[in-house]
């Protein structure tokens, strides 16, 4: 072992030890330094030790005391809080409801969590496991979540080319989560909240796994939804006894770019806009429908692409919907987008 790999090992293990209080910054600069020597074996090893557990101390100091004006949001899951780790690092601590999980599931799960990487997702970095406080805690994303920017009613900031490219790294992330490594992920709640946004609107994946983390729970998350989100969630997840695979990922995100196409939320019952969509395509009035979207011609053979794609991942039927994969190579034009079939239960 060389003399630097020695040195990395001791200022990991160093960081990792140490009080939490005095952690991460000089220590992580020197990992980073160090990171750059290292042989694969060693990022291996270093890779498998996953998220770094934080105490409910660490926590309190990160987000001033869990101060409400560090509240950035709440979930089902839980409320989530704007922290800083030190100067220039700053995290999003996510203060889970559910307290009754057992540890082995909770550091299984969560290692699983941590050590799924890829850029079109949002980076799990530690964890709380205190008796009273579960937390988990993320790398924070500046621009919030897409739901905002799709819903604001001045829908006229940001750019729809930009949306398209976020519908296409989205869909590389799901990618990776369903295929891209030895363990599946299933999401089970993709939707425009969970896309989130960092400094140059590039988009990342958040609360994967984390389904799976809550499930034995027995509170009001599971009374009132068991998973996903109203609107987004595929027919099978709420119907009994039926198969759920990670199909059910693809219809969400077919809902999730019926709202990019119509910078709108989808709605219900007759301004469900997944059915005007159909309903313009099977007339070829696609051109017309892109057009009262305000999406301008230089964007109408993507538009059209995507709405194409959303009919795709929203058949009724899971078979039917196509992979991720598959997904993404339509959207990049890699291969030609099959004609959707009718996608819905009844006509
Ligand atoms: N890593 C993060 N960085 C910045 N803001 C975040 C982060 N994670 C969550 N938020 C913000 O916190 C808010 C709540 O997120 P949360 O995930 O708890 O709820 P949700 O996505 O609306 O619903 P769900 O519980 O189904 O995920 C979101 O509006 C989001 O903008
Ligand atoms: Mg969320």
């Amino acid at each position: 072992m060389t003399i630097l790999n020695c040195a990395y090992y001791y200022c990991y293990f160093d960081q990792f030890n140490q009080e939490s209080s005095k952690n991460s910054i000089e220590g992580c600069k020197l990992g980073v330094i160090y990171i750059l020597h290292i042989p694969s074996d060693v990022e291996k090893f270093l890779s498998k030790l996953g998220p770094r557990p934080y105490s409910y101390a660490d926590l309190k100091k990160f987000t001033s005391d869990f101060s409400e004006s560090n509240k950035v949001g709440f979930g089902a899951y839980g409320n989530v809080y704007k922290g800083q780790i030190s100067e220039g690092v700053r995290v999003a601590v996510k203060v889970l409801v559910e307290k009754d999980v057992i540890e082995e599931t909770f550091i299984a799960e969560v290692s699983t969590m941590g050590n799924a990487s890829h850029r079109c997702l949002v980076k799990l970095y530690g964890y709380c496991f205190e008796r009273d406080v579960k937390a988990l805690v993320y790398e924070y994303m500046d621009n919030g979540s897409l739901d905002t920017i799709l819903y604001k009613k001045d829908g006229d900031n940001i750019e729809w080319g930009k949306l398209y490219s976020i519908a296409v790294e989205t869909a590389k992330g799901l990618t990776y989560l369903h295929d891209g490594w030895h363990e599946q992920i299933i999401h089970y709640d993709i939707k425009a909240a969970n896309v989130l946004l960092d400094k140059d609107l590039f988009p990342k994946i958040s609360d994967f796994g984390l389904a799976k983390l809550m499930k034995r729970e027995v509170n009001d998350v599971i009374l009132t939804r068991t998973r996903g989100t109203n609107g987004y969630n595929a027919p099978e997840t709420w119907m009994p006894s039926s198969r759920v695979t990670s199909k059910c990922d693809v219809y969400s995100y077919g809902m999730m770019l019926f709202e990019i196409l119509g910078k709108r939320s989808n709605g219900f019952g007759d301004n469900w806009f997944p059915q005007q969509v159909w309903n313009k395509f099977e007339n070829e009035e696609l051109d017309q429908l892109i057009t009262d979207c305000d999406i301008t011609e230089k964007d109408i053979e993507n538009a059209k692409i995507l709405a194409k794609v959303a009919l795709l991942c929203a058949q009724y039927v899971p078979e039917r919907r196509p992979s991720m994969n598959k997904v993404v190579m339509m959207l990049e034009k890699i291969i030609p987008v099959e004609t959707p079939p009718y996608p819905f239960q009844f006509r």
